[in-house]
C-alpha cells in the first residue's frame, strides 16, 4: 500500500461502514493502515479487510456487544466515527412523534449510545498515543443551514452539533478529542434512495446539484478525507470542531 500510514497502529470503529460515507472513511483508514471494524445494521456491504459487526445503534446492548467485540479483536479502540444515520423529510406539520423519536433514536441516542461504550476503550488508548485518540462524529451543514423540508433531520444534526461540543468538552482532559464533520449533500446510497422516490428523478437531482454553490453533490470520499484528518494525529490540537465539507453551501 503506498501513501500515508498515518494509521498504523490504531484501532478504528465506523459505525454505518456498511454503505456511502461510512464505507468511504473505513476503506481510507484501513488504505492508511488503521485496523477497521464496521458497526451497521446490515453490514454485509462492510469494505473488504474490515471486521463486520451486525447491530442497531438503538439497542444499547448489542452496541455494547459490538463495541468490546471491536475493541476485543483490533487489540483496543483509538478511533470511533459515529456516523450511522438516517433521513425524514418534512415540516413540524408534517412528521408525527413517532417520526420524531425513531429519527432522534438512530441519529442522536445512536451517538450517545455508542460514545458511551466506546469511552472505556478511548480511555484507556489515549494515554498510549496521545493526540491519536479521537471520535469524529457525522453531522450535517442542516445543523447550521435552514433548509426546507428537513426540519426534523436538522433538528437531529443540531443535537449531534452540541453533543459534539459537550463531549469534547468533557473529554480534552482525558486526552480524547471530539469533532464533527458537516456534509453538503453527499453523493451516496442515501441519495440514490431519495431520487428513486422522486416524481421526477432527473429534475430533483438538477435541483440538488443547483443547491450546491460549486454545482455538484459532495463526494463520499471527499466527506472521508475530513474524518480521516479530524481522526489523525495530525490533528492533535483539533477538538471541538465542525469541519464543512458542503461545496460552499453554509459560507458563500
Ligand atoms: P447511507 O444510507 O448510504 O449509509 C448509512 C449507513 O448507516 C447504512 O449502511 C445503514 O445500514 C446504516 N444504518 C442506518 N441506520 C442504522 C442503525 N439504526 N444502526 C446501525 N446502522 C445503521 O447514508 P450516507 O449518505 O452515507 O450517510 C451517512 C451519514 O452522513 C448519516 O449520518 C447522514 O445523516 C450523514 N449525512 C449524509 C448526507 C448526504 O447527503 N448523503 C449529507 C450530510 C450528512
Amino acid at each position: 500500500m503506498t501513501g500515508t500510514q498515518d494509521f498504523d497502529g490504531l484501532s478504528a470503529l465506523v459505525t454505518g461502514g456498511a454503505s456511502g460515507i461510512g464505507a468511504a472513511v473505513a476503506t481510507l483508514l484501513l488504505a492508511r493502515g488503521a485496523r477497521v471494524a464496521v458497526l451497521d445494521l446490515d453490514p454485509g456491504g462492510a469494505p473488504r479487510g474490515t471486521l463486520a459487526l451486525a447491530a442497531d445503534v438503538t439497542d444499547d446492548d448489542a452496541v455494547r456487544d459490538a463495541v468490546d467485540r471491536a475493541a476485543a479483536e483490533l487489540g483496543g479502540l483509538h478511533t470511533l466515527v459515529s456516523n450511522a444515520g438516517i433521513g425524514s423529510i418534512g415540516t413540524v406539520e408534517d412528521n408525527s412523534d413517532e417520526e420524531w423519536n425513531r429519527v432522534l433514536d438512530v441519529n442522536v441516542l445512536g451517538m450517545v449510545r455508542t460514545a458511551r461504550h466506546a469511552l472505556p476503550h478511548l480511555r484507556g488508548a489515549a494515554a498510549g498515543r496521545p493526540g491519536a485518540v479521537s471520535i469524529t462524529q457525522t453531522c450535517s451543514i442542516a445543523a447550521t443551514a435552514g433548509l426546507p423540508q428537513r426540519a426534523l433531520y436538522s433538528a437531529s444534526k443540531g443535537a449531534v452539533l452540541s453533543l459534539t461540543l459537550a463531549m469534547a468538552a468533557d473529554h480534552v482532559r482525558e486526552g480524547i478529542r471530539v469533532n464533527c464533520v458537516n456534509p453538503g449533500t453527499a453523493d451516496t446510497p442515501w441519495i440514490g434512495r431519495l431520487l428513486g422516490r422522486a416524481e421526477d428523478p432527473a429534475a430533483e437531482r438538477a435541483a440538488l446539484d443547483a443547491r450546491q454553490p460549486m454545482g455538484r453533490l459532495v463526494s463520499a470520499d471527499e466527506v472521508a478525507a475530513a474524518v480521516a484528518y479530524l481522526a489523525s494525529p495530525a490533528a492533535a490540537s483539533v477538538t471541538g470542531t465542525a469541519l464543512a465539507v458542503d461545496g460552499g453551501m453554509q459560507g458563500l
